[in-house]
């Protein structure tokens, strides 16, 4: 019997100015610089016991490297490179051990608009400490939402292939997958080329997600919508543009799913179920749409 996906690992994107986005990163966001790596730099999150959230290298135009998910084990990683070499494009690696910090065992293949995919179980546990009240920074990872050109096609290749489960949906728009008792992991968006819409980063509570969206304010980052709470999931977001102009959040209190109990919702994309709160008076919509991304069916270089 093997299971299914656990949870989502971390999101690794090339930028052009990755000095900016690392003192952006570090300084505003409140993520801790860990380790470094032929050119590549790796923040961990303080309340995350992964060893790092998010990695960084540059490159001559943004894109995403790749989007990594954690299984239990071993059999599981094997299990799904079957799922993925049944879809007759290969693999980008075959299952091995990792040489990323914490090692492990993994490999990565491409989804069906080409965005590189990593699985990995195995993966040693970095040392966590628990953030506190007050501490403005984040304890994790929370989820990641992809533009696509193929909803419909995205929402089966993620649901049949990786086994995610539709939490709702936003008209047929947008699509919130699970994979654990989160009401979202993953979410996918209709938009006209296939991007990174954002990545977002989950808050001790209301009081340190509000200090977290402060504190960017008065960086001066551009705050793209929020503060606010959304319909779907429930949670709590303020979205920003980081130096690379890729959107990040803040977020809290996401909404958790009882898988026997849950049956998928349509929310209506009108303020009042999209902005709860009615706070979210800035909303920019071009940082989410982003640019055709050049990292579609081109794995990174490492
Ligand atoms: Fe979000």
């Amino acid at each position: 019997m093997t299971g299914g996906i656990t949870h989502l690992r971390h999101v690794d994107l090339a930028v052009v100015d990755p000095d900016a986005e690392r003192g952006f990163y570090r300084d505003v966001w409140g993520l801790v610089p860990m380790a470094e790596d032929s050119g590549a730099l790796f923040l961990a999150a303080e309340g995350s016991d992964e060893q790092y959230t998010l990695r960084l290298r540059g490159a001559l135009a943004r894109r995403v490297d790749l989007v990594a998910f954690g299984v239990a084990t071993r059999a599981d990683v094997d299990h799904f490179a079957e799922a993925a070499s049944a879809l007759g494009r290969g693999l980008v690696t075959e299952p091995g051990t990792l040489q990323t910090p914490g090692g492990g065992y993994g490999f990565r293949f491409l989804d069906i608009e080409g965005r590189t995919l990593e699985i990995s179980a195995e993966v040693q546990p970095r040392a966590a400490r628990e953030v506190g009240p007050r501490e403005a920074i984040p304890t994790g990872l929370s989820h990641v939402v992809l533009n696509t050109t193929d909803l419909d096609g995205a929402v089966r290749f993620y649901t049949e292939v990786l086994g995610f489960r539709v939490s709702d949906w936003l008209e047929h728009h947008m699509c919130f997958l699970r994979c654990n008792q989160w009401h979202h992991t993953l979410a996918l968006t209709d938009n006209p080329h296939s991007s990174l819409n954002h990545v977002a980063w989950e808050m001790r509570g209301i009081d340190e997600y509000m200090r977290a969206t402060g504190r960017a304010m008065r960086a001066g980052i551009d705050l793209a919508w929020g503060p606010g709470r959304h319909g779907p999931g429930d949670n709590t977001f303020s979205y920003f543009s980081a130096p690379s102009g890729f959107v990040t959040e803040f977020t809290t209190e996401l909404e958790r799913v009882d898988d026997h109990a849950w049956t998928p919702r349509v929310f209506r994309r009108i303020p009042e179920e999209s902005d709860l709160w009615g706070t979210a008076v800035v909303r920019k919509a071009e940082p989410f749409v982003g640019v055709p991304d050049p990292g579609a069916w081109t794995p990174p270089p490492f």
